[in-house]
């Protein structure tokens, strides 16, 4: 199972329009972060991110060892639009990059991926992409079990309406950034009886709020009082 966060602005985006996300969130919760990555095997994201943010996925803000950088690739486009991006060379985590099956081949970053040492695992894909399900087990055959899916909003709702997410960390900031790019999104219900009502836990970050949603324990309507 894996665990996933996403920093939301009131209005219920993860980045402006133009894709561009840092911080919505404050320092309390890029804390947060760090130490979510500190507990993981594995922090994962999808390609957008990858190229839109370039991101370390390291631990910085606290103690601890870095996870392992899993991103997710099907057509290969991160290693090809990207191939200069941190995670595939700055060699401070492992990175795994898992590309579909039919794109790895002919994928001209793959080769120059495994001479910097970058991992290139290929994997079957669907009409949805890679199953997360699938993903989960072959990080699992790797001995990486606690997986953090870091983002962005494609992904982690991909791993959301997979029901393979046990936790799911939500912060929300006071700000409105209206056209955004979205956070999670999934056929919701026709009634608010069909809601879904995680257990919830709330806690004050600065002027954030962060929401620890407990998705084990999913139910139909409202949650006890
Ligand atoms: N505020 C936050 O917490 C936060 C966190 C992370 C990122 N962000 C922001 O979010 C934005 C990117 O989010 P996004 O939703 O557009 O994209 P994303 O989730 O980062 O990446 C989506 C892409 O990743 C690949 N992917 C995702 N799930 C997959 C699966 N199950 N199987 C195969 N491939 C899969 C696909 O790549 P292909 O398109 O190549 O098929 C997909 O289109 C950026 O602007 C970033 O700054 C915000």
């Amino acid at each position: 199972m894996g665990f996933a966060q996403l920093g939301q602005s009131i209005d219920g985006f993860i980045a402006t329009r133009t894709g561009h996300s840092n911080y919505v969130t404050g320092e309390e919760d890029r804390l947060h972060l760090h130490r979510l990555r500190a507990l993981s095997d594995a922090v994962l994201v999808g390609a957008g991110t990858t190229v839109a943010d370039d991101p370390q996925l390291t631990v910085r803000a606290c103690a601890g060892a870095s996870p392992v950088r899993v991103v997710l690739d099907p057509s290969g486009r991160a290693g090809r639009d990207r191939p200069d991006a941190k995670v595939f060379t700055d060699g401070r985590a492992r990175t795994l990059r898992l590309v579909g099956q039919d794109a790895g081949a002919g994928d001209g970053a793959a080769g120059r991926a495994r001479d910097r040492g970058e991992e290139t695992v290929e994997l079957p894909r669907g009409d949805a992409g890679f199953e997360p399900r699938l993903i989960l087990e072959t990080l699992a055959r790797r001995g990486l079990r606690r997986i953090l899916v870091e983002g962005g909003g494609a992904t982690v709702s991909g791993f959301l309406r997979a029901e393979v997410l046990h936790r799911l960390y939500v912060t929300v900031a006071p700000v409105l950034l209206g056209d955004g790019v979205p956070g999670l999104r999934f056929p919701g219900p026709v009634r608010m009886g069909e809601a879904l009502w995680p257990r919830a836990r709330s806690f004050r970050l600065g002027t954030d709020m962060l929401f620890e949603l407990d998705l084990r324990h999913l139910a139909s309507g409202p949650a006890p009082a």
